[in-house]
């Protein structure tokens, strides 16, 4: 009687457990709301302005200018860098992964997995001014 008790107690506890980490997975997979001014823009000022502000070689070379919502928008010479909703086709994305020839920030650090993703969350969730 006594040791059922326990075993009862343990397969609860083992259940209550489980439960925990699933639930728990579900939420991490869940992305967060991203904002352009909060989450955004900090890391394409500290890690793309250097070059990719008026008068920068990344802006004299390809057009693009990240100071503004706007001139991110706008993309380069050839065009814009981001499908809004679509971070697996946008430009933007590609190059901060490594998914293409040359990879972005230029000869410099590649961003975090945080900055990544952050990025990626960003455009799939409509590419917003928020
Ligand atoms: C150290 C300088 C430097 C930094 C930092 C930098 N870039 Fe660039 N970027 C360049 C240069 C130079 C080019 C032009 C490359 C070329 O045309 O060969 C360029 C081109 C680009 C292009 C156009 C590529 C194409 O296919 O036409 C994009 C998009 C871009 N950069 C995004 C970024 C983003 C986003 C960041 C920050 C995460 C960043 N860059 C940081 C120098 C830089």
């Amino acid at each position: 009687m006594h040791k059922r008790t326990q075993s009862g107690r343990w397969l609860l506890g083992a259940a209550l457990f489980l439960f925990m980490a699933i639930a728990n997975t579900g939420y991490a997979e869940q992305p967060g709301k991203v904002t352009f001014s909060e989450d955004v823009f900090p890391i394409l000022k500290y890690r793309c302005l250097e070059c990719h502000a008026a008068g920068g070689p990344g802006t004299v070379l390809s057009g693009l200018d990240l100071e503004t919502y706007e001139g991110l928008m706008k993309g380069t010479k050839y065009g814009p860098i981001i499908t809004p909703g679509n971070a697996m086709v946008s430009n933007l994305n590609v190059l901060v992964e490594g998914r293409a020839g040359i990879r972005m920030p230029h000869n410099r650090k590649r961003l975090t997995k945080c900055e990544v993703q952050i990025l990626r969350d960003w455009v799939n969730q409509g590419a917003k001014n928020n």
